[in-house]
């Protein structure tokens, strides 16, 4: 898989998203699934994926941080679509240990806590909803961050060991809000209160007019290192 990467960027260069998830969903049928945060690019390909490609599952990391919105996102987005998203939990007694010796606000006491906290309450579970696929379909797009910014349509994880494919890499956030409004795409309330970018609710801020689209992430943080682990690990 790894060593057709260049083909498979070469075949998608001009790809549309939907080309994209047909090329990849042919070719390794039964083994491509998308992880949605719930956020406007997932909810974009929420709509995509669930009326063109139904045999694509669809997943959500359940943190147990998330926000109600997020929440009330997941049942109005499967009643819409007629889908069931999965959700993936973290390990309890993980969860547990944690919280019990590092208190259950450990994220903002160091980098390294935080990095734990994600591990445990992403990284984890995302290993194991991977499990068996072939590709793993995400919302991320270069302009999202300095991080993102040199990242190609489909990638090799290593982390992983899967594809990764990014079908709206190169869209922009204006590409993105057109789409929802055109086709009436239900998304995230949050955003319309400030927050372009929702991960958890203890480690997400609303942004001020001329912040940075990640700002409010872990925003206690040096913005070099605001990556949660789930990304950045692509050749
Ligand atoms: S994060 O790494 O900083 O949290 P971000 O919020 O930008 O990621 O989302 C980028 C992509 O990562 C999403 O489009 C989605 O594919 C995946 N993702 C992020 N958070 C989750 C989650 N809780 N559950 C499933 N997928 C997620
Ligand atoms: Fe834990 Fe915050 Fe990471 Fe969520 S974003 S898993 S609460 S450190």
């Amino acid at each position: 898989m790894k060593e057709f990467l260049e083909q498979y960027n070469n075949d998608l260069s001009s790809a549309s998203p939907e080309e994209a998830l047909r090329y990849f969903n042919n070719l390794f049928p039964g083994q491509c699934i998308f992880s949605t945060s719930l956020g406007a690019e997932d909810q974009v390909l929420t709509e995509i994926i669930s009326t063109g490609y139904p045999s694509i599952r669809i997943f959500t990391l359940d943190t147990g941080r998330l926000f109600q919105e997020t929440c009330d996102l997941i049942r109005i987005t499967e009643q819409k679509y007629n889908i069931k998203i999965e959700i993936f939990f973290p390990d309890h007694f993980s969860v547990e240990n944690m919280v019990n010796s590092k208190g259950i606000n450990l994220f903002y006491d160091s980098v390294e806590n935080r990095k734990e906290c994600c591990h445990i309450r992403k990284i984890e579970p995302l290993t194991r909803a991977l499990k068996g696929m072939k590709v793993w379909i995400t919302g991320l797009r270069r302009e999202q961050s300095a991080a993102r910014s040199g990242v190609g349509m489909v990638n090799f994880d290593e982390t992983q060991s899967i594809l990764k494919l990014n079908p709206l890499i190169n869209w922009k956030e204006e590409e993105v809000w057109s789409v929802i409004r055109s086709k009436k795409i239900p998304y995230n309330s949050l955003h319309d209160k400030g927050f372009p970018s929702i991960g958890c609710l203890p480690c997400t801020r609303a942004i001020l007019p001329g912040e940075d689209f990640r700002a409010g992430r872990w925003w206690w943080e040096d913005g070099s290192k605001k990556e949660c682990g789930l990304h950045n690990n692509e050749t």
